[in-house]
């Protein structure tokens, strides 16, 4: 098995930190990867910045939810970016993901399950009845119909989305142990995810907020 990809989630409008973040993250013992969500892509000068990024794994969090055509349109328009990866919504719906799937290209897709802060409650909310690992492994089958290359869900999920998508799995809803939660719902450690057989991690606050450097000691010390 190869070693997991850490995805930093550069949850930022500031091209300065993006580069304190590169800058600091740069070590033999982690395999970074870099992950832009609406935050960073829509500021001033965020997709500048993606363009010019040479040599490193990109992950552009889009989250498309939306018809097909408006999905496809999407990822053609951002082509240009050179990403590695690019996030749907599964609950675009079968022929959404199957659109974004045709014209991604060497852009790998992934399929995004049930946010990691939602509980059973707040899906209730919104309309959804069935049990969380359900509703994953639901999804998971349809994003392996779609042939999509990845899934994200959370790390209490990996093991029943195993069972049915065979490629790559990502997990936000990373903290460390005694870390607050915040929004989170679903969290686990690195380690424990890893162990759980993710072969991504997306970590934000753990790493972004307070001293990088240390943060990123703190997670070397604990996969090594
Ligand atoms: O700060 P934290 O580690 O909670 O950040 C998690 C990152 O992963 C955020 O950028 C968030 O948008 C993203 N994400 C998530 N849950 C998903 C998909 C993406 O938290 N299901």
């Amino acid at each position: 098995m190869s070693k997991p990809i850490i995805f930093i989630a550069c949850d930022t409008t500031s091209t300065k930190k993006v580069r304190k973040i590169i800058k600091e993250s740069q070590n033999s013992k982690i395999k970074f990867g870099y992950k832009f969500g609406l935050e960073f892509l829509n500021s001033k000068n965020g997709r500048k910045f993606i363009y010019s990024l040479k040599n490193k794994i990109t992950f552009g969090d889009y989250k498309l939810a939306d018809i097909p055509n408006t999905c496809a349109s999407t990822i053609k328009a951002v082509k240009d970016l050179k990403l590695n990866y690019i996030t749907i919504h599964i609950s675009s719906g079968l022929k959404a993901i199957q659109a974004a799937k045709k014209v991604a290209g060497s852009i790998k897709l992934i399929g995004v399950t049930i946010l990691t802060s939602l509980d059973k409650k707040s899906l209730k909310e919104i309309g959804f009845n069935k049990e969380i690992k359900k509703l994953v492994l639901h999804q998971a089958k349809l994003a392996a119909r779609a042939k999509l290359d990845a899934i994200v869900c959370s790390p209490h999920e990996i093991k029943i989305v195993r069972k049915v998508f065979k490629k790559e799995i990502i997990t936000p809803g990373i903290r460390f142990a005694n870390e607050k939660k915040g929004d989170q719902k679903r969290v686990m450690s690195p380690k424990q995810a890893i162990q759980n057989g993710a072969t991504a991690l997306v970590m934000g606050r753990s790493i972004i907020v307070g001293n990088i450097k240390n943060n990123i000691k703190k997670l070397i010390k604990e996969l090594n």
